[in-house]
């Protein structure tokens, strides 16, 4: 058994690292906001050198975007929502411009070529808007309610040089139409020129590993050995069971925590601190029980005591902070809520199981005592009867 063990630790160890080395830097996941902004997704246009971050929200079918191209800061930009077509007629635009040494921001319809630039009201509801320029660039900040509740949207955008009465003109048309593009607010997908971001995607890659690996795998792996080991007959069938959720567990675990180091190391100026503390904390935890396995003291030596303290200390330190860390993450991912209520009924239910077999084995262990006694000792050494449950491993 024990070089089984050692070979089972060694592939828990090294499988992870071939597993993880994933995924491609995309330009627009280094760009920072002002007032340290987030936004979960984001993807570099192709045109105009420009590049939209969102942050979509299933639960009101509103969305944060910031738009941020690089241009003279005596030109003008804009960026845009199509409802109705694609390109520029009957676009509801977002204008950026500097006046009077600050950057302006208005909204704007633009239902034909040559339009006047009015500071209007759009076709749908915008709660926040702002603009700021720096390091050459504009940024267009606005949180609005997209259009028809419809995800998937025609964004245009534009930029010029020309004013008149202090507000931009129409751009020349020639050689220099509108910059389009049908964005998927909510799988980050586009269909056009632009490339669409898979950060989201890998977000949610990274967020069902973790909940599976962490979240479930590791969890079910303890309720094994510590409630089947009770039954003779599960001997030694729990402990290789027991292996295999935490080394499954524990592979899918440290993919989904690479794929997350990758994705904090790649959202540059924006770090979710204590998420990734945890993270970090909990796949040292992890990686000493690997080890520790190869420490691991046969069952007869003194040691082993105590080697079964550290073991159960650190395993279950390992689950509490796994399920904390995993419900940080669904605040910052915010994925539908039926995730998150689908993840609380799994947990609900691995504890509910958890308290039945406590209860299960407590009376099976108690009745083994009374049997014991009565045998009086006769089969006292054989078996697992009148020892305390911690003491089986
Ligand atoms: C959009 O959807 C959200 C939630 O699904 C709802 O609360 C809201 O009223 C909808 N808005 C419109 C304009 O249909
Ligand atoms: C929409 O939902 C998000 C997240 O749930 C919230 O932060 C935001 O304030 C809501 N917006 C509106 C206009 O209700
Ligand atoms: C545009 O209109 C809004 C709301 O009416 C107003 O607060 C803002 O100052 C206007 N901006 C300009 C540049 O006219
Ligand atoms: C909204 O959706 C309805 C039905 O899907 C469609 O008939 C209508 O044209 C849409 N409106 C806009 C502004 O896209």
């Amino acid at each position: 058994m024990a070089s089984n063990t050692r070979l089972l630790a060694f592939c828990c160890f090294f499988l992870p690292f071939l597993l993880s080395s994933s995924a491609q830097a995309q330009d627009c996941n280094s760009e920072t906001f002002s007032s340290n902004k987030l936004y979960s997704t984001c993807t570099s246009l192709s045109d105009l050198a420009s590049t939209i971050h969102w942050t979509y929200h299933s639960t009101n079918g509103t969305v944060d975007v910031a738009y941020r191209i690089t241009q003279s800061s005596s030109d003008w930009v804009s960026w845009a929502i199509n409802p109705t077509s694609t390109g520029m007629i009957g676009a509801d635009a977002f204008l950026a411009y500097h006046s009077a040494g600050t950057v302006q921001i208005i909204t704007s319809p633009l239902s034909s070529y040559g339009v006047t630039i009015a500071n209007d009201s759009l076709a749908f509801t915008v709660y926040e808007m702002s603009a700021d320029y720096s390091n050459g660039a504009y940024t267009i900040y606005a949180t609005l309610q997209l259009p028809n509740n419809s995800t998937t949207q025609n964004t245009v955008w534009q930029a010029g040089s020309s004013f008149s009465n202090g507000l931009p003109s129409a751009h020349p048309n020639t050689g220099n139409g509108a910059q389009n593009i049908n964005l998927d607010f909510l799988s980050g997908q586009s269909a056009s020129t632009g490339s669409g971001s898979s950060t989201l995607h890998r977000r949610n890659i990274h967020g069902v590993l973790c909940a599976i690996s962490w979240g479930v795998l590791l969890p079910l792996g303890v309720i094994i050995a510590r409630y089947l080991k009770v039954f003779k007959s599960m001997d030694p069938a729990w402990f290789y069971l027991h292996i295999i959720c935490q080394c499954s567990g524990y592979i899918l675990g440290v993919a989904g925590w690479g794929l997350g180091i990758k994705l904090g190391s790649e959202s540059k100026g924006i770090t979710f601190h204590s998420h990734r503390n945890l993270g970090i904390t909990l796949f040292a935890f992890a990686t000493l029980q690997v080890f520790a396995l190869l420490l691991r003291p046969h069952k007869t030596n003194k040691y082993r005591f105590y080697w079964n303290i550290y073991h159960y200390a650190v395993g279950y330190s390992v689950i509490v902070l796994s399920i904390i860390n995993i419900f940080k993450g669904f605040d910052i991912l915010e994925p539908e809520k039926k995730w998150k209520h689908a993840y609380i009924g799994i947990i609900a239910t691995l504890g509910g199981l958890a308290v039945l077999l406590e209860a299960a084995t407590w009376a099976i262990v108690l009745q083994r005592r009374s049997e014991e006694k009565s045998h009086h000792g006769a089969n006292g050494t054989n078996g697992y009867g009148g020892r305390p449950l911690q003491q089986y491993a």
